[in-house]
């Protein structure tokens, strides 16, 4: 029934559903690096003699190079990448390789080479985040007085610059860096010794590794320390918030692009033509940032549904916990270096957002507050003047600053010359001047601020 796959039998599918190396040897630095310091802590106390520490060492270096020019040679036989580079290990320098899984459980050992995977995970993603920020800061920078319409509901609601809307998305990556340093400064304990799920008998200096490994302390609960995998589902949240806040953006890029809004040209490097249609120029990166972003959530949630429910202490199930995280990583690395090379290397259509911002009556608020602020008019009442304003604009295909004086007069008598003054989308954007504000003085002081927290020169 099986078929020739399965001629084995059973002990086949069982070797089969029960390996991991497929994907665990992605951990093969990490796991060499913590049973160096594992092996390295034996010695110094006194459990394991110095030469044969050594002559572990030295073997563990070896498998290193080996796997840095080789890659990781896989069988399943021997499941994981603990047992392979254990197995490579005793073929490299004998019987005496039996010492190095003194004190050490695959329950610790896999929870240290995991965190030690997510901590370096951590750091190369905030470097991502960090060069993505400074492509949107030098961008808003050429945009401070740029007018583009700002949305909501996708209407056109008021004129903001293109430099105040590019540096939201800074804030949002700003907050995605903090929450990758708030998961690592949380993960970073060491598990190693908490051995299989009880500790150890032998005299260890949890302290030592800890140190050796970069981490701030060793794990208080061994129980705790071998079943735990918050850190993952960490990076995981902190990622699938990155990969919505990066999702929100290719959209708008998917909108802006779109021929009814012009907003936007994708250079080549980051379009696609289609197959039959010659005039076409697809945003397929933008679009895949959006597709992974829904795989990214779907990350999340495997790992979620793997580690509810699991009784104390380590269960196999915790095998699955790599996957989803590698898979995550990937994706999100790919989907940063896309959208920063798209930030850096758009165009944007600037006369063509000012045409859109200018047009849809995009102004109606400043004329409303216009009217409180000089003429004392009640917010409300001046909100229903302004919409008969708008009524009358639309009727006569044109804009609000078209509108000829005794026109707005005759819809509220208090209207005056000045009120012109507030109704282009220049004098719009520069009057809310208020902390985060949309006017280029606000845009160019939060601009300063990101550039000196980024370490950005000063601006020429
Ligand atoms: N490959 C295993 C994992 O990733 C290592 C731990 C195995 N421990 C055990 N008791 N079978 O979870």
């Amino acid at each position: 029934m099986w078929g020739g796959r399965f001629a084995e039998g059973p002990a086949a599918i069982m070797r089969e559903i029960n390996a991991s190396i497929g994907f665990d040897k992605r951990l093969w630095r990490q796991d060499i690096e913590a049973s160096k310091a594992h092996v390295a802590m034996l010695a110094a106390q006194g459990i394991v003699s110095d030469a044969d520490a050594e002559a572990i060492r030295g073997g563990l270096e070896t498998i290193a190079a080996e796997y840095e020019t080789d890659g990781v040679t896989e069988d399943l036989a021997l499941e994981d990448i603990h047992m392979h580079v254990e197995n490579r290990l005793a073929e490299l320098i004998g019987p005496v390789a039996g010492w190095l899984h003194t004190a050490r459980s695959r329950n610790d050992q896999v929870a240290t080479d995991f965190r030690l995977w997510v901590r370096d995970a951590i750091d190369a993603m905030d470097a991502g985040l960090a060069a993505f920020q400074a492509a949107l800061v030098s961008r808003a920078g050429e945009h401070a007085t740029s007018v583009m319409p700002g949305f909501t509901h996708l209407q056109s609601a008021q004129p903001v610059t293109l430099g105040h809307h590019l540096m939201a998305y800074y804030e949002m990556a700003r907050r995605d860096r903090s929450r990758f340093a708030d998961a690592r400064t949380r993960m970073n304990e060491s598990p190693l010794g908490s051995a299989a799920l009880a500790g150890t008998g032998f005299a260890l200096d949890r302290d030592a590794t800890a140190q050796t490994l970069g981490f701030d302390r060793p794990t208080a609960n061994s129980l705790d320390a071998v079943s735990d995998r918050d850190f993952a589902l960490d990076y995981l949240g902190a990622a699938t918030t990155t990969a919505l806040h990066l999702s929100r953006l290719a959209e708008e890029i998917i909108i802006w692009a779109s021929q009814p809004f012009g907003f936007v040209t994708l250079p080549d490097d980051y379009s696609t033509g289609s197959s039959i249609m010659p005039q076409k120029r697809n945003p397929d990166a933008a679009e895949l940032v959006r597709g992974h972003a829904g795989r990214i959530t779907g990350c999340l949630n495997a790992l979620i549904g793997v580690m509810k429910g699991l009784p104390l202490a380590y269960a196999k199930d915790m095998q699955d916990d790599k996957p989803p995280v590698f898979e995550t990583h990937d994706l999100l690395t790919l989907s940063l270096a896309a959208m920063t090379g798209m930030v850096e290397t758009i165009t944007f259509n600037t006369d063509r957002m000012h045409e859109v911002a200018a047009s849809g009556h995009s102004t109606a608020t400043d004329l409303a507050d216009w009217l409180v602020r000089e003429a004392d008019v009640p917010f409300r009442e001046a909100h229903h003047s302004v919409g008969s304003a708008v009524k009358l604009a639309e009727e006569r295909g044109c804009g609000l600053a078209d509108l000829p004086l005794p026109d707005l007069q005759s819809i509220d008598a208090r209207i005056g010359e000045s009120v012109y003054d507030v109704l282009s989308v220049e004098a719009s954007v520069a009057s809310r001047n208020s902390h985060g504000g949309t006017a280029p003085d606000q845009v160019r002081e939060r601009i300063a601020e990101a550039r000196a927290a980024l370490g950005m020169s000063d601006e020429a």
